[in-house]
Parts: structure tokens; C-alpha cells; sequence
């Protein structure tokens, strides 16, 4: 008897394989501009930037093992990095990125409970919650930049 292919789970990997590439380009795009930044304030935009690499791993690793388990495979292609050389263009353009990936993951979430992926659901509680405090830190730098 042949199984009917599940739409929802096949959708489900299809947007998880967006989130993996997501995270692959947030991982280049920080280690990129955490060894391009120049200025007054580069050591300290180089540790934040740098800073937020072992988390975007994390990610990554929990996407990639889950595409994987759901019998997907992970994708290997980043999603375009904005290459910018003003420090606050960097930060403009990771808090882009960061709010654009918190968007997908809730949307994500709710996909993963529809394909009954409880599990997985919760895990991006996880995410959000990450991102999220990415995107505040992001925002509170912004916030005062002359
Ligand atoms: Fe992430
Ligand atoms: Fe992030």
C-alpha cells in the first residue's frame, strides 16, 4: 500500500530548510562583520557581533538535525548576506535580519503544531525567545546611535 505523501510535513521541511539557511546566513553575516567593523566603537561591535556566532550555531544544529530526522535534507546554501562596511548599517542590517527570522519562527511554530510536531513546536520557543533578545539588543544600540 503506498503511503500518501503528508503535504503538511513536506511544507514543514520546506520552511524549516528556509530557517536553516536563515541561520547559515546569520552565522556568515556576523563573523563577517565582526572582523569588518571599523571605527571608535570596533572592539566592542566586534565581541557583540561575535558574541551571537555560538547561539546562531545552536540553531543551525537543532534545524539541521530535525530536517534530517523528518527525512529532509538540511540545506547547505546561506541566504544572501547584505555585505555593509558602516558599523551602523551593520547593525541596521542585523536587526533586519533578526526580525524577519523572528517572524518566520512564529509562523514556524504553528506550522510545526498543524504537522503535529509538538516537539519541534516547542522548540522554537526556544528560537523566539533567542531572537527576540537579539533583536532588543539590536534595537537598544540603535536606539541612541548618532
Ligand atoms: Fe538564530
Ligand atoms: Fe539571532
Amino acid at each position: 500500500m503506498a503511503t500518501k505523501p503528508n503535504a503538511k510535513l513536506t511544507a514543514l521541511i520546506k520552511g524549516l530548510n528556509e530557517d536553516l539557511a536563515g541561520e547559515w546566513q546569520a552565522i556568515i553575516m556576523y563573523r563577517l562583520y565582526a572582523s569588518m567593523v571599523q571605527g571608535p566603537y570596533r572592539q566592542e561591535l566586534r565581541n557583540f557581533f561575535a558574541s551571537e556566532i555560538p547561539e546562531e550555531l545552536l540553531h543551525a544544529e537543532m534545524l539541521a538535525d530535525k530536517i534530517a530526522a523528518l527525512g529532509g535534507t538540511p540545506a547547505w546554501q546561506p541566504a544572501p548576506v547584505k555585505v555593509v562596511s558602516d558599523p551602523k548599517q551593520m547593525l541596521q542590517e542585523a536587526l533586519k535580519a533578526e526580525r524577519e527570522t523572528l517572524q518566520r519562527y512564529v509562523v514556524r511554530r504553528k506550522q510545526a503544531e498543524e504537522a503535529e510536531q509538538y516537539g519541534l513546536a516547542v522548540d522554537f520557543d526556544e528560537l523566539i525567545s533567542d531572537e527576540s533578545n537579539h533583536r532588543d539588543e539590536l534595537e537598544q544600540m540603535l536606539a541612541r546611535w548618532p
